[in-house]
Formats: structure tokens, sequence, C-alpha cells
């Protein structure tokens, strides 16, 4: 199974799945691509060191949403990949990229979805003061994280948290669901 990853920070959870295949864990996927929204993410260097290609389609380089979403879409497309995952991209893609990639964009989110979607999940859910969120595992549809979940596990929220330490222990989890995730689909 080929897949594109898309970044647009740290790449943490990328690196757990760029290990997974590396150790045999994940020994039937294949990562085509990382791809990033913009320049110097931490998540396209620690790729392009283990030897993946890697791309940019910087946002700001294009004249409006469309033109950098048609772009983007191609660029993915030229890969050939079974699946395209969103491993902290923070970007929203358009209806082109959602119609090209139809039940095949992954995305994670660090938060029990339907609540707390959007670009601050963690601190959303501190905010409200819920004592238990964690992560989701979803198929991507046009709507902001919305789409069918594939996997989610919860996360107590402790009184010592900060939005960091809590984020951090959600995003263990997220890795774990996300190789997990892929693993089902490698095996259908
Ligand atoms: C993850 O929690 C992801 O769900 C969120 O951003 C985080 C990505 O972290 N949207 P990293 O870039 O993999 O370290």
């Amino acid at each position: 199974m080929r897949i594109v990853v898309l970044v647009s920070g740290t790449g943490s959870n990328l690196q757990a799945v760029i290990d997974a295949v590396a150790s045999g864990e994940l020994a039937d996927v294949q990562i085509a691509a990382v791809g990033a929204d913009k320049h110097g993410t931490y998540g396209v260097q620690r790729s392009a060191a283990a030897g993946i290609e890697t791309f940019v389609v910087n946002f700001k380089d294009f004249a409006d949403r469309g033109e950098w979403n048609h772009a983007l879409t191609e660029k993915c497309l030229s890969y050939a990949p079974d699946y395209v995952v969103s491993s902290g991209f923070m970007r929203i893609v358009g209806e082109e990229f959602i119609n090209a990639f139809d039940g095949t964009y992954i995305n994670t989110h660090p938060a029990l979805l339907p609540s707390f979607p959007g670009a601050h999940g963690v601190r959303d859910a501190m905010a409200y003061g819920v004592k238990v969120t964690g992560c989701t595992v979803h198929i991507a549809d046009a709507g902001v994280d919305t789409g069918p979940i594939l996997r989610q596990e919860a996360v107590a929220i402790l009184d010592t948290d900060t939005e960091e330490t809590l984020h951090e222990r959600i995003k263990v989890v997220e890795r774990r669901l996300l190789i997990a995730t892929l693993a089902d689909l490698a095996a259908k």
C-alpha cells in the first residue's frame, strides 16, 4: 500500500510511521512521499533524512486557495497513492482534493470527534473542562475534522495538565492508533 503523508509541523507522528515501516511492523506500507504546505518544516527534514522523497506546495506561492489546492491535488496524484495521510497537516483542503481522494484521505485529530474539531482540539477540550478527551483517526470529508471514524481512544485530563503535557500524552496514543489503522488498511 502506497501512502503520501502531509505535514505542517514537527512530524513526530510521521516519524512513528517511518519507524514502523522500517521495523517491519508496517511491512506492507510504502511512504511514497512526504509533503508540506510551507518551507522549513521538521517533518520534511526528517523524511529527507530517512531517504523519503519530499515536496512542498507552499501555500504562500499561490494567488488563492483554489490554485494551491489544485497544485496539491496534482502533486499528490502524481504518486498514485492508495491513501493520503494528514499527520498534523494544518490546512483545510478543498473540494478538488477531497474528490480526488474520496474515501482515501486519512486524518488524525487530537480530540474525541465530533467534540472539539479545529486547530485547537487540545486547548478547547481543556477550556471546556471535560475530564476525558482523546484522539481520533478518521476518513476526512469536505468538513473540518468530519468524516467516518476508523479508530478512537480516550485519554484522561489530569488536574496538573498543561496543553503541552496533555497533547504529548494524546500523541503517544495517536501514533499507536495511526499505525494500527494503516496496518488494517494495508491488510484489506
Ligand atoms: C497531532 O496531534 C495532530 O493530530 C495535530 O497536530 C499534531 C501533529 O504533531 N493536528 P506532529 O507534527 O506529528 O508532531
